[in-house]
């Protein structure tokens, strides 16, 4: 018996549960379908996790039929045993407007540099190979990686050991290449224009200089585009070394003309021209160098050389929390679904990713080959230099 819509998914599904395949003319292409789907979330957290889970779930199940398995943790839920839940719509109902990930994450879980103890010490060592052996072991058709620039370096990695990897790009840096943007980054910009805000009405009210810290690591995204929105008068990323003086005369020409109180965005990665990024935490094998302290660096610089009562907000881990924005919703739910529909395509070795209005795939590869950056010469960057707003470099 030959099906006219040989590629009916639920043919498909069917004659894979049964065990037939010639009878329904399917092609060794159909065999690429996930059964069961793994996920984790890798890497600092970002709102809309819980919204990629929850349509990855209700995709597979209501589309093909297929399991999903949670892994707690990120890689680590991979590495220790009795780490992972069986994802049903059970566990993902309410949680499309909560931030966090239901299934944690962890930014030290690296399954090719993993602390563990051997013979009583303490050593870093590679277990990629027990992790291949836990996602064969779990039968996992494929694995899908909810994570930033770290953990789908990772995920490739894995990929290349032949691990049936698809990728989704989160963070609220929004520095990952190959999409335009990420979810988490506009619920992030969201809540530093509101800081933003804040500050001015305090900043007027005593005629003082203000100077905001945002995330960002090396990009400057956050502290620009919060910074624009939120109308601020100097934005320091980066992408445009600034030099101390050049942020003084903004203030002065400011207060010059009457206006005696500023607003500094800058971002934690800026720096000044011949000078390096701040730390607050050097790095080792296991962790990355923790970024922090510029703002304290320009507050201080300000605050002697204006003359100008000067106070400084680092805003921190509130970027990362609390709900996500309708768009990190609409994005994280767009980009969970296509992750399944990549799955069910084989697509191994792949990131979804939003070009323009469409979520299309494209290879890790590809989009880990250069990280994204605040472009110099674009659009926002000329925005805020017409508005008047310095960048500290002019
Ligand atoms: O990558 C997201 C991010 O929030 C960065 O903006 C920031 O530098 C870093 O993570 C902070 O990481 P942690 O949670 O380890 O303090």
């Amino acid at each position: 018996m030959q099906f006219d819509i040989l590629h009916d998914t639920h043919v498909v599904i069917f004659a894979k549960a049964v065990g037939i395949r010639s009878d329904y003319g399917l092609s060794e292409q159909d065999d690429c379908m996930a059964d069961r789907i793994g996920i984790l979330t890798g890497g600092g957290d970002a709102p809309g996790l819980n919204a990629v889970i929850r349509a990855v779930v209700k995709t597979a199940l209501n589309v093909y039929g297929a399991q999903v398995i949670g892994i707690y943790d990120g890689f680590d839920g991979l590495y220790e045993t009795g780490r992972t839940i069986e994802l049903t719509r059970a566990e993902v109902r309410g949680i499309l407007p909560r931030g966090g990930t239901i299934l944690g994450t962890a930014n030290r879980g690296n399954p090719f540099a993993r602390r563990v103890i051997r013979d009583g010490e303490e050593v870093v060592v590679d277990v990629s190979d027990e992790v291949l052996e836990k996602i064969d072991a779990l039968q996992l058709d494929t694995l899908i990686v909810v994570g930033g620039d770290g953990t789908l370096r990772i995920s490739y990695e894995l990929y290349l050991k032949g691990c049936p990897i698809v990728g989704v790009p989160k963070t609220i840096d929004n520095d990952i290449g190959g999409t335009d943007v990420t979810f988490g980054f506009d619920t992030a910009v969201s809540t530093a224009t509101d800081a933003i805000d804040k500050l001015h009405t305090t900043a007027e009210s005593h005629h003082r200089v203000m100077v905001l810290e945002l995330m960002g690591r090396d990009a400057g995204f956050i502290a620009l585009h919060a910074g624009i929105a939120g109308g601020a008068d100097v934005i320091l990323i980066p992408e445009v070394p600034f030099d101390f003086e050049k942020v003084c005369r903004k203030i002065d020409q400011r207060a010059a003309s009457g206006r005696h109180f500023s607003i500094i965005a800058v971002a934690e990665g800026a720096f000044p021209a011949g000078g390096a990024q701040v730390y607050s935490r050097s790095g080792d094998e296991i962790s990355a160098a923790r970024l922090g302290g510029i703002s304290q660096d320009v507050g201080e610089f300000v605050a002697e050389t204006c003359a100008m009562e000067t106070r400084v907000t680092v805003l921190g881990h509130l970027q990362r929390g609390g709900q996500p924005t309708a768009f990190d919703r609409w994005l994280a739910t767009r980009f969970g679904a296509a992750a399944v529909r990549m799955a069910m395509e084989g697509k191994h070795g792949c990131m979804a990713s939003l070009q323009g209005q469409q979520v299309r795939d494209i290879p890790l590869e590809e989009a880990l080959a250069e990280p994204k950056r605040v472009d110099v010469e674009g659009d926002a960057v000329l925005t805020a230099r017409g508005l008047g707003i310095s960048l500290g470099d002019e």
